[in-house]
């Protein structure tokens, strides 16, 4: 079932379930062998989280390889970006005087306020079937885009480009919220104009074309980890429509995304947490409601990194394992927490669902089904909680350390969703990671 991650030159991590797998760890953990990190997707939507000698660091928009200094940090075009946010980590990690390594792309969209304001509300009066967003601005931002009247960051550099646009832009949401949502609005169209012009000049030296200098990376033998933000079901396409985000998440939106082509892509890792959580709304069939779901919400620590949300949990869910097996045409998986599962007797994990008097392995795309489909569970004998010795050795002898039983559910994934494990993480620290031989 093993496969080690290969010394490919363009490696993709993506996520496999709804998000927070723990993607953050496995891109911190592979960046020392790459050249470069970068992000395709998404906005400040996501939260990565990656603890490093004890100090827990929770990114948003900086690519999680901002945590190797010399690294190449890239945010491609297909991103979306609240300058104010992005602007407040670069100071974060800029303390010193030294400028990051970061390349914005020029064509990457601008969240502005009125985007934030009408995601609350947009979503608020979806009701059922809202997404439950993060109130970031994300989806607002990207209707903007593919309505074409969206403000891209180079447009922030051409003072005349943008006030033209802006003005347009402006009073289009201005209207919209004051006649649609009848909203009083109080945001000084000047105040806003005016700092994100500064924004704008703030940004400007790390502005550039970020598909012409990946290509000419590639092409020059430097290794790349792509990074995607959220997970498979929520891509906008094929995920749990419309329980999703504005973006396409999976493997795929590298090439839109940053400017690359579909063959330039050697290797991708589908992050799987060994467990399952959900941050939002929507039907989430192996959902585990009460104690269970409880308990491993705390010891998993499942709170959002973003909104600080009690994350819902509950069990691996093989029929969206194998659609995301296809979907992004995983190589590999890697699986994280892990250790979170210690000390159950025994562990579900769906292998179909039951949708009234049938039996259904495929995800289902109509939203009747996947409300009311029920998971058909097949048990796996636990393991032990594993103590601070265990934890030792295993890091010092690595996966043949892991129990038995551990490895057995491992195996077990794999053979089902007929993708090999390359990694496994038993810990949040970043030494926690272990090769799968
Ligand atoms: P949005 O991306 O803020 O529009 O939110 C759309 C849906 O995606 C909501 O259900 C969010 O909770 C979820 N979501 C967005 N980003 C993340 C993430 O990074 N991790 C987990 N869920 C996310």
């Amino acid at each position: 079932m093993s496969k080690r991650v290969s010394k490919a030159k363009a490696i993709m991590i993506v996520g496999a379930q709804w998000g927070d797998e723990g993607k953050g760890k496995i891109i911190d953990y592979l960046a020392p062998t790459v050249d470069y990190v970068v992000r395709f997707q998404g906005g400040n939507n996501a939260g990565h989280t990656v603890v490093v000698d004890g100090v827990v660091h929770k990114l948003h928009l900086l690519p999680s390889g901002v945590l190797y200094p010399k690294k190449r940090i890239i945010m491609g075009n297909g991103m979306v970006i609240d300058p104010e946010v992005l602007l407040a980590e670069l100071d974060n990690f800029e303390t010193k005087g030294q400028k990051l390594n970061l390349l914005i792309s020029e064509r990457a969209h601008v969240i502005f306020p009125f985007h934030i304001l009408m995601d609350g509300m947009i979503d608020e009066y979806k009701g059922t079937l809202g997404a439950g967003t993060t109130r970031r601005g994300i989806g607002p931002a990207y209707a903007d885009k593919a309505e074409r009247s969206g403000i891209r960051v180079v447009d922030l550099l051409n003072k005349a480009i943008f006030k033209e646009k802006f003005d347009q832009l402006f009073e289009l949401k201005k209207n919209t919220l004051q006649k649609l949502y009848r909203q009083r609005i109080t945001l000084n169209k000047t105040a806003i104009f005016n700092a994100y012009v500064r924004y704008g000049q703030r940004l400007k030296p790390y502005v550039g074309d970020v598909s012409l200098e990946v290509n000419q990376a590639l092409k020059t033998g430097k290794r790349i980890l792509f990074e995607g933000a959220q997970g498979t079901l929520l891509d906008n396409d094929h995920g749990a429509y419309p329980h999703t985000t504005s973006s396409n998440t999976i493997a795929g939106a590298v090439c839109t995304g940053v400017g690359i082509g579909p063959t330039k892509i050697d290797e991708i890792i589908g992050v799987v947490k060994a467990y399952l959580s959900r941050v939002g709304s929507g039907p989430v069939p192996t959902e585990a409601k009460g104690a269970l779901g409880d308990y491993l919400r705390e010891r998993g620590q499942e709170y959002g990194t973003t909104t600080g949300r009690p994350r819902r949990c509950g069990w691996v869910d093989l029929v969206q394992l194998r659609y995301a097996a296809r979907i992004n045409g995983l190589t590999s998986m890697a699986i994280t927490k892990i250790d979170i599962l210690g000390g159950l007797k025994k562990i579900p994990v769906a292998v179909k669902y039951k949708y009234k008097s049938s039996y259904i392995t495929e995800l289902p795309a109509d939203l009747e089904v996947t409300r009311h489909c029920k998971p058909v569970y097949r048990e796996l004998p636990g393991w032990k909680n594993l103590t601070d010795d265990d934890f030792a050795t295993i890091l010092k002898h690595g996966y043949k350390a892991l129990p038995s039983k551990m490895k057995d559910y491992m195996k077990f994934i794999a053979d089902q969703v007929d993708t090999p494990i390359s990694l496994v993480s038993v810990g949040a620290e970043r030494k926690s990671t272990i090769q799968v031989p």
